[in-house]
């Protein structure tokens, strides 16, 4: 399974992120992370429809949505029509993960399920066999910037293995947080092959494109 590197725009500057997002498509990127919060499943406020729906108009690139968000099914016909390729959901957020996972995939839309960091694996697995991405949080969500929480590497191990042993290997494991030059052979090692990365790539003297290059250098 080839690795994904897949900048998070929640680093860029906010007063000229379409710029931001092609400057990740140009560089190299394979898809672009919009980090969706309300507040109240995290403790910070981004961006939700309107802005997925403006990237949409000038980014080809996948737009995996990550909705850190209570309740999302309420909106996930939303960001669909708004452009999602990709719509992850929190386990920790939805009482009816099952219904909500089916519904993205009846839509057309890739289907993803995240796990905040003291998450158990065991806690999503019996939606896996219905999910087309695991999202390992590799940070406690809300913000950038943070430290990689080393605790996250066995978790990757884990759920490669669930995946793995339910024939679904062609599900990746994406990560997020704290991912740079230094975690990015590491959560790799663990089983990871989808990226997330946002002070890596926007607040890299290398610049968005080298940015990129290093980190996929540091993956392979
Ligand atoms: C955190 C977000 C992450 C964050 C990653 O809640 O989901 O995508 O933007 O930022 P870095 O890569 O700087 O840790």
């Amino acid at each position: 399974m080839s690795i994904w590197i897949v900048p998070s725009i929640l680093s860029a500057d906010f007063t000229a992120l379409g710029e931001a997002a092609q400057a990740a498509e140009s560089g190299g990127a394979d898809a672009i992370q919009i980090d969706v919060m309300d507040g109240h499943f995290v403790p910070n406020i981004t961006v939700g429809i309107p802005v997925v729906a403006a990237l949409r108009q000038r980014i080809r690139l996948p737009l995996d949505v990550h909705l850190m968000i209570e309740e999302p099914a309420r909106y996930v016909d939303a960001f669909i029509e708004a452009g999602a390729d990709i719509l992850t959901v929190h386990v920790e957020a939805d009482r009816h993960l099952h219904r909500t996972i089916q519904h993205i995939r009846q839509r057309g839309i890739k289907a993803g399920v995240a796990l905040n960091p003291a998450t158990p694996p065991e806690a999503v697995e019996y939606i896996l066999p219905d999910v087309d991405l695991v999202l390992v949080m590799t940070v406690n969500p809300g913000f950038g910037g943070q430290a990689f929480i080393e605790t996250m590497l066995p978790k990757i191990r884990r759920l490669r293995t669930m995946l793995d042993a339910l024939g679904r290997s062609d599900v990746p494991i994406e990560v997020d947080g704290g991912i740079n030059a230094e975690t990015a052979p590491r959560v790799v090692e663990a089983g990871a092959r989808w990226l997330v990365a946002g002070s890596a790539v926007y607040a890299s003297p290398l610049g968005v494109a080298g940015a990129i290059q290093h980190l996929r250098q540091r993956a392979e």
